[in-house]
């Protein structure tokens, strides 16, 4: 069993959680997804403000403007579905996280602190080494899936980052974790409304035998999964 921490209430890191030969069709599925239609692009503000990374969106197309539309008003492109492998790998996650919980405390209905779902759609994030984004709360799925609490599984490939997270949106307050590759984060319960971000890509952080098989650009892939 990988390593498991119980960052807080509804937040667990399953460290080193997804395998090298995963995490090689992780790559390899964002990379053929990613030139697609529907692929990564660089989401703007209407005020022209760029976002720090690459972003494309399986599912259900997500931007910081529209928010959640079928099809994504920059090119009019209809977003991938996600791919059965990748529903496999949320679904082992969300297992594992259940089995550790109840390793930890017999009595406890591991459900009730981390709600199971089915995720209908995936933002996928490629961070370049200056890559980041700022503090904020994934608060555009459906009042249900939030009421519910239902979780927000994002899977991290390639290089570290620091990941900040915290009850406010306040940097200084915020509490750090290091993202490496093939670490799992689950939030949900009552820390689905919890603030987080990205503050820094560690650079040259990629395993190495990774880059040989994929020839995966300097940077980060992270891949949140939800259900709307
Ligand atoms: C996100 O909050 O949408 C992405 C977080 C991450 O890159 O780890
Ligand atoms: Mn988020």
């Amino acid at each position: 069993m990988s390593q498991c921490h119980n960052l807080r209430s509804g937040m667990i890191l399953l460290k080193n959680h997804l395998s090298h030969e995963d995490q090689v069709k992780i790559i390899r599925t964002c990379q053929k997804l990613g030139i697609g239609i529907g692929g990564f692009y660089q989401p703007s503000y209407s005020d022209g403000a760029k976002l720090h990374l690459q972003m494309m969106c399986l599912g259900k197309n997500w931007d910081p403007e529209a928010k959640y539309v079928d099809i994504r008003p920059v090119d009019g492109a209809k977003p991938p579905e996600i791919p059965e492998v990748f529903q496999k790998l949320v679904k082992g996650a969300i297992q594992a996280s259940h089995d550790f919980l109840l390793h930890q405390n017999k009595h406890i209905n591991a459900e009730d602190e981390l709600p199971n779902m089915s995720p209908d759609l995936c933002i996928i994030n490629f961070y370049n080494e200056n890559g980041r984004l700022g503090l904020h709360q994934d608060r555009d799925e459906s009042p249900q899936s939030i009421a519910k609490g239902l979780p927000v599984v994002s899977f991290s490939v390639g290089n570290s980052a620091e990941f900040l997270y915290g009850v406010e949106r306040d940097v200084d307050k915020a509490e750090k974790v290091v993202l490496e590759s093939g670490d799992v984060l689950i939030f949900g319960g009552k820390s689905r409304m919890i603030f987080h971000g990205v503050s820094t890509i560690q650079a040259n952080t990629t395993p190495k035998l990774l880059i040989e098989e994929t020839n995966l650009r300097p940077g980060r892939l992270n891949l949140t999964f939800r259900q709307y």
